[in-house]
């Protein structure tokens, strides 16, 4: 399983429910990495989304709230849960796509990150792992730097040390 997420330098990913930025190579890119496979998101996330369900993609929304509906989503309401309904799926194509408490719960179980690292910073309210901090991932790919608007960006991928 994977994780994929877009950071500021202080590791902010998102602010009052909302992403930091919208870069949009960087949106291509998620768009890219992650159709055709499985993207799993809390539920604050799926109902940020604006278009409701990733099309092209399974989602799985996790929630605790046992009567919670998620149109074009399976809900799952534990991480065993979803561990078990995921257990068979193409691990390369499973993605953890946010927000903070879910990739707080899941990026021990996941081998690769997908960072896209924005050089930048932005009054956040939701934050990730400084994974260059940890021990337990290493930077193994950085793409040249880019720009939109004035704002740079790379994107990076950590694996599991
Ligand atoms: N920069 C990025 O790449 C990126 C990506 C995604 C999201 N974001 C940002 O991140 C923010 C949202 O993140 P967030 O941390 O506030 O919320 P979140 O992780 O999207 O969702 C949190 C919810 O997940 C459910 N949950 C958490 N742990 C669970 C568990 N063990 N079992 C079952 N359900 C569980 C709970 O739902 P219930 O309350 O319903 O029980 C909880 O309220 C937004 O600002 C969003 O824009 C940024």
């Amino acid at each position: 399983m994977k994780a994929i997420v877009a950071v500021t330098n202080d590791f902010g990913i998102g602010k009052d429910g909302d992403l930091l930025f919208n870069i949009p190579e960087d949106k291509r890119f998620f768009r890219a990495q992650t159709t055709g496979g499985t993207v799993i998101m809390g539920r604050k996330t799926f109902l940020s989304l604006p278009g409701g369900a990733l099309k092209n993609r399974e989602n799985i929304v996790l929630t605790r709230n046992p009567d919670f509906k998620a149109e074009g989503a399976v809900v799952c309401h534990s991480a065993d849960e979803l561990l078990s309904l995921i257990d068979n799926h193409d691990s390369d194509k499973t993605f953890v796509i946010g927000g903070g408490e879910i990739y707080s719960l899941l990026l021990d179980r996941c081998d690769t990150i997908l960072v896209t690292k924005i050089d930048a910073v932005r009054e956040s309210d939701t934050f990730f792992p400084n994974v260059d901090a940890s021990p337990l991932w290493t930077l193994s790919e950085e793409s040249e730097e880019k720009s939109f608007e004035g704002v740079s960006y790379r994107f990076c991928t950590y694996v599991k040390s």
